[in-house]
């Protein structure tokens, strides 16, 4: 079922576990990644960066297609289409009025009275449609759609101010983690997280989840983080099938055979990361 990310979420942070963001850079992905949440009973998040929906053939496009694949495969967990760092007021509400279930707003960049302004019209009008809301708070580093940032890691008191003057429903501060493949090991502030979910008592959201180990993984879930997002893992994971076809399959140039190599390490690298974060058989 389309829904927004409240309820998932809401469940996750009561019974300690993340629900994954996978984000979707085309149909198949789409398709492969439907398919095994489904074979998991898990809910899932389904990601869409404003390049990727460019990419992609629009806000609109994106919604028709998971729609109308929902439909066609027969999926019955539970599903959310979140735009991912949105850069603008004017893009969450493009996305919601094309049927988004859930935007992220990313103002992480202003001072904090303006990010503050700026995601509180978002909620404005999200709110009134149905649709949560994810604020992010300090600086998640690494690269987005080809802009290389640094890390600016959250201030608690900016958080407890940030959530309250703006009731958002989920909050992503940085801290430590960054999109993209790390360059030396994930550093990331636990004390601080624990004490950011303490006192702005909000399901947390955990960027840049590609590369993260394990351990750390489980240790941001018992300090709230609810949501962990997930992109360069799979690119990776598909990149590889493919290259492997194209290596060693010199007579294939059907496209729906070469995408196809990817699927198998899609729909691995998926498994893996819902048995990890404990979201299998959680669809409800
Ligand atoms: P990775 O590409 O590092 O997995 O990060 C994804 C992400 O945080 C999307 O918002």
């Amino acid at each position: 079922m389309l829904e927004n990310m409240t309820r998932m979420l809401t469940e996750a942070k009561e019974n300690k576990y993340a629900v994954a963001q996978f984000n979707i850079n085309n149909l198949e992905w789409t398709r492969f990644i439907l398919e095994e949440c489904e074979a998991c009973k898990s809910p899932v998040i389904l990601g869409v960066s404003e390049g990727a929906a460019k990419y992609m053939g629009g806000y609109k496009t994106v919604v028709n297609m998971v729609k109308n694949l929902m439909e066609y495969l027969s999926i019955s967990i539970p599903v959310a289409i979140h735009l991912d760092h949105a850069s603008s007021y004017e893009s969450c509400v493009s996305a919601i009025d094309a049927g988004f279930t859930s935007v992220m707003i990313d103002a992480s960049h202003e001072n904090l009275n303006t990010n503050i302004e700026i995601s509180k019209k978002v909620v404005d009008y999200a709110h009134a449609r149905g649709v949560s809301v994810e604020g992010e708070i300090g600086h998640i580093g690494g690269q987005e759609d080809g802009v290389v940032g640094g890390i600016l890691y959250a201030e608690v008191e900016d958080c407890i101010t940030y959530t309250r003057e703006t009731g958002l429903d989920f909050l992503a501060p940085a801290l430590g983690s960054v999109h993209g493949p790390y360059h030396g090991d994930p550093v990331l502030a636990f004390d601080r997280m624990e004490e950011i979910k303490e006192k702005t008592n909000l399901p947390l959201v955990l960027h840049g989840g590609s590369g993260i180990y394990d351990e750390q993984i489980r240790r941001a879930i018992s300090c709230g983080i609810c949501k962990l997002n997930i992109n360069t893992e799979l690119q990776q994971a598909w990149t590889e099938g493919v290259r492997h076809k194209l290596d060693t399959d010199k007579e294939v140039y059907d496209p729906r055979k070469v995408i196809k190599a990817g699927e198998a390490n899609i729909k691995e690298a998926v498994r893996k990361k819902i048995e990890l974060l404990g979201s299998m058989e959680r669809a409800k």
